[in-house]
């Protein structure tokens, strides 16, 4: 599935991804490899790509909980469930998602 030009995700930044009835996913770009979670907190009712990203990981803007950019594991509370991670592959300029069973 098609996502986006690999030039829409700012280096160490993130782009909200909208999808339908997919929901949205976050995309990153960390020192140019690129990365997607579910945009959509565990915790609550927050999109992970409004928060702020510090050494591989995203807090979340509403409460501040933190999850691994790579894995979707919460790594700092009140996080305690993952949040859904995806592979992206970059390829001709543009970034897939490699596999998406459930959609
Ligand atoms: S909604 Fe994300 S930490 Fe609470």
């Amino acid at each position: 599935m098609f996502l986006c030009p690999a030039s829409d995700v700012p280096l160490n930044g993130c782009k909200r991804h909208a999808r339908g009835r997919a929901g949205a996913l976050a995309l990153f770009n960390l020192d140019g490899r690129f990365l997607a979670l579910d945009d959509r907190c565990s915790h609550g009712d927050a999109s992970l790509s409004g928060g702020d990203i510090d050494d591989g990981v995203i807090f979340c803007p509403l409460h501040a909980g933190g999850f691994d950019i790579a894995s979707g594991a919460p790594v700092h509370p009140p996080c305690d469930e993952p949040v859904r991670a995806y592979t992206v592959v970059e390829r001709d300029g543009g970034l897939w998602l490699e596999s998406d069973p459930e959609h």
